[in-house]
């Protein structure tokens, strides 16, 4: 019998595509660089499974051109770059890779977070253009992160694992989410409050939440004029839950101290892009779950899921679990 057919968008890591061989029919795009949408359509076009990245977007044009798609495995924990109501209406199964870059996304997180509040790219240019002159009591004074307020916004796995970095450096920790979590509440010592109250009352503010029709543009002019001016934004979750020009006038006019970034509405973010001029923000081209363990940890992922869903049996990590048949 035929092996089922499958595209994998990316060269992702040997731990995953080493699972692929003798199982399925499959082709990997070998450059370093999405392929364009045409191309994607037709290296994709019959294909029984994909493995794909969120760089691809999966919607109806795809899957009309995929009748007998199965499955797309998303090699990232978000999913925002697939359309699943569409999926789950053709039947197509959805998979993603949470768990293995949960720890890796919050340590991002509070990287950027230390980072613009000690303003450290600012501190190293600074020191390698010559400008260090001599140590003074004014010097690239930050903000401090200990015994400070964190307030999370979506308290997911990647946003408790920021709590629990915060419960190292004696920071209070609020956080807003969707439903309620009292469990989080008393294992993390957190307090669950309404997102105006979390912005007035926070130091630093980091996103986690994911992108969908309620929490597109979630953070805006409205939301930045609430925060604190000593206030800093860190986001790690999606571009677009954050009103970028909003977010340049928050910046550029003091409304709050920085923002660390590494997501974008564009990616890679255009040059021209106005934060880019600011000092203090911090950006990093979406490094989120970047770490070798965590890469191969998502790679093994897809591709098992893949597999399990070509194979009949239901993949761990289902999105769209009603598209399911046994
Ligand atoms: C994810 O998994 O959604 C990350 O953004 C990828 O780095």
């Amino acid at each position: 019998m035929a092996l089922p057919r499958v595209y994998v968008t990316r060269r992702i890591q040997d731990a995953g595509l080493n699972l692929l061989p003798g199982k399925v029919d499959f082709e990997v795009w070998e450059k370093d660089a999405p392929m364009d949408r045409a191309t994607f359509l037709e290296k994709a076009s019959g294909v029984d499974g994909l493995l794909c990245t969120l760089s691809d977007r999966i919607d109806e044009e795809l899957f009309s051109r995929c009748p007998n798609l199965k499955v797309a495995s998303n090699y990232a924990v978000g999913f925002d770059n697939i359309d699943v109501d569409e999926a789950t209406r053709r039947g197509v199964l959805i998979t993603n890779t949470p768990d293995v870059l949960t720890n890796t996304t919050a340590d991002l997180a509070f990287t950027l977070l230390m980072a613009t509040a000690r303003r450290v790219v600012e501190a190293n240019e600074f020191l390698r253009s010559g400008d260090w002159k001599t140590w003074s009591p004014n010097l690239l004074l930050g903000q401090e992160v200990s015994e400070s307020v964190i307030g999370i916004v979506g308290m997911g796995k990647i946003g408790q694992a920021v709590a629990r970095r915060a419960a190292g450096f004696s920071m209070k920790v609020l956080f807003h989410n969707r439903s309620p979590k009292p469990e989080v509440e008393k294992e993390l010592g957190a307090k669950q409050v309404s997102l105006d109250e979390l912005l007035k009352e926070s130091d630093f503010i980091s996103l986690h939440c994911p992108l969908n029709d309620e929490t597109r543009g979630l953070i805006g002019e409205e939301e930045l004029k609430m925060m604190k001016k000593t206030s800093v934004l860190i986001n790690s979750s999606r571009g677009p839950v954050v009103d970028q020009k909003a977010l340049f006038r928050a910046c550029s006019e003091n409304w709050i101290w920085g923002a660390g970034l590494d997501v974008f509405d564009e990616e890679p973010v255009p040059l021209d892009e106005p934060l880019l001029t600011l000092k203090n923000v911090t950006t990093l081209p979406h490094l989120g779950s970047a770490t070798v363990k965590a890469r191969e940890g998502m790679a093994r992922k897809a591709a098992e899921n893949l597999l399990a869903a070509l194979e009949g049996r239901r993949p761990f990590d289902l999105v769209n679990p009603s598209a399911w048949k046994e």
